[in-house]
């Protein structure tokens, strides 16, 4: 089990800059499937679900070479159809390979995908979407999934019953290779989407309305090789911005898209932090550290506050003085890193699907566990405000979406280390440290 300790009560100040976007990359590498020919991705960040992606691409027959920010793909003439169950439980994102393996070969053999514990998370609409392009699809035991397309994959006319990121981008990519037109409707706007349907035209996939809620795209035979950089990770530039609007302080964010970063930054100003937006590609934040409270918001699909940026707002405010309140509309269970802010000493209590914060004057270290990507890094944001040592326990769960946490604060002086412990049952408290 990894192990962040962490030394809090100062002040972060520097300059970082943002690396490419783990919930963009990750379809974008099993969108790779689909070309016949090199792919070239640059801006990719060093993630484990990046690794792993890698392995499930490997586990078809591609040929990927992850080095210096760079990740090289190579499919094969004909790639495998089967990705083997370890691989599929990893992560969520191994559900992303169900459209290309089965519009490359015909049939995917796959699981009912792993994935951050945020609440059921079903894949009903990615499955009926498909089934209405022409797929069959088998329910076998332990959550394997049969899907097959014996006469290829078509285009249809698809609403969504909610604009899901991952239901319409495994539908972008079974209509990127689909005979036919395929007009999706209801579909998600998130950057993360945008960028997928940028990396699908540069290999020739025709798609109009990119950005909207209304997809058309006339499926293309071939699809080729292409070069492609990574979106920046607009989670991890509003961790760092969490991060020093918590602990007071200044930085200078660099290689950010700010239209992404609009609803967090409007929130970090409603709490009183200075925030100056130069262009498009960087941004600047300065805090006292003592933060007036940002009353109440909600998350909700792009435009709106993201929901993954919900926690790490709330830990930046633990101290805030005064009420505030974030209601996540997208996960019922977003707010498990509840339970160690409270071993922090904050004042929080959540109510359904609402986290409420009492600002509190002073944060005490303790051992904490991470439940989850996003709940992890809150904990790491409100370690940083506390006084004396605080170590997360199941940082790996951290490790899933951010290159290295610590490495990406040291900058801005946060005093992180890592090491590793016996696994231990949940809420284990006193994780031996094993060097
Ligand atoms: C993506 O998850 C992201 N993951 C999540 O980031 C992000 O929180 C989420 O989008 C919302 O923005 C990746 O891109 C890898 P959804 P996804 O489908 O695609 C329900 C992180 O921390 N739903 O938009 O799974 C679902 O249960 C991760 O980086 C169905 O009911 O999100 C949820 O309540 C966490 N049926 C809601 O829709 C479906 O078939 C939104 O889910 C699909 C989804």
């Amino acid at each position: 089990m990894e192990i962040l300790t962490i030394s809090g009560g100062s002040g972060l100040f520097g300059e970082v800059r943002i690396p490419g976007a783990k919930n963009s990359v990750l379809p974008i590498m099993a969108a790779s499937v689909l070309c016949r020919g090199t792919v070239t991705l640059t801006d990719v960040p060093h993630l484990s679900d990046v690794e792993a992606s890698a392995r499930i691409l490997q586990s078809v027959g591609c040929k990927v070479l992850l080095e210096n920010g760079r990740a090289v793909i190579t499919p094969p003439e004909f790639p495998g159809s089967a990705v083997p169950e370890p691989l599929m439980r990893a992560m969520r994102s191994s559900l992303f390979y169900l459209a290309p393996l089965l519009a490359r070969t015909g049939r995917a053999d796959i699981y009912t995908p792993g994935g951050c514990r945020l609440g059921a998370r079903p894949i009903d609409m990615h499955l009926s979407g498909l089934e209405k392009m022409g797929a069959h699809i088998t329910e076998k035991d332990g959550g394997a999934l049969e899907v097959t397309a014996p006469d290829g994959l078509a285009g249809a006319d698809i609403c969504l019953r909610f604009p899901s990121v991952g239901a319409t981008e495994t539908l972008l990519m079974a209509a990127a290779a689909a005979r036919g037109e395929t007009v999706l409707r209801g579909a998600a706007v998130e950057p993360e989407v945008t960028d997928l349907a940028r990396f699908l035209q540069g290999a020739g996939a025709d798609i109009t309305g990119v950005g909207t809620r209304v997809l058309h795209i006339r499926g293309r035979e071939l699809l080729m090789g292409t070069q492609h950089a990574v979106c920046p990770d607009r989670i991890t530039a509003a961790t760092v911005l969490c991060a020093v609007a918590g602990c007071g302080g200044e930085v200078l964010l660099t290689n950010t898209c700010n239209a992404h970063l609009a609803e967090v930054l409007r929130i970090l100003r409603r709490a009183g932090c200075m925030v100056s937006a130069s262009g498009d590609s960087s941004v600047a934040l300065a805090s006292s550290g003592a933060l007036r409270a940002a009353g109440g918001w909600d998350t909700g699909v792009y435009p709106s506050f993201p929901t993954d940026a919900a926690p790490l707002m709330a830990a930046a405010l633990l101290r805030a003085q005064g009420e505030s309140r974030v209601t996540d509309t997208i996960f019922e269970n977003r707010f498990a890193c509840a339970e160690g802010f409270l071993r922090l000493g904050a004042s929080v209590n959540v109510c359904g699907r609402t986290l409420h914060v009492h600002g509190m004057d002073l944060l005490n270290g303790a051992d904490v566990e991470a439940p989850d990507l996003r709940g992890g890094a809150a904990l790491v944001i409100a370690a940083l405000q506390a006084q004396g040592s605080t170590r997360v326990m199941g940082a790996e769960h951290i490790s899933r979406g951010y290159e290295d946490i610590a490495a990406l604060l040291a900058p801005l002086g946060a005093r992180i280390t890592r090491s590793w412990g016996e696994p231990c049952g949940r809420g284990c408290r006193n994780a031996g440290t094993v060097l």
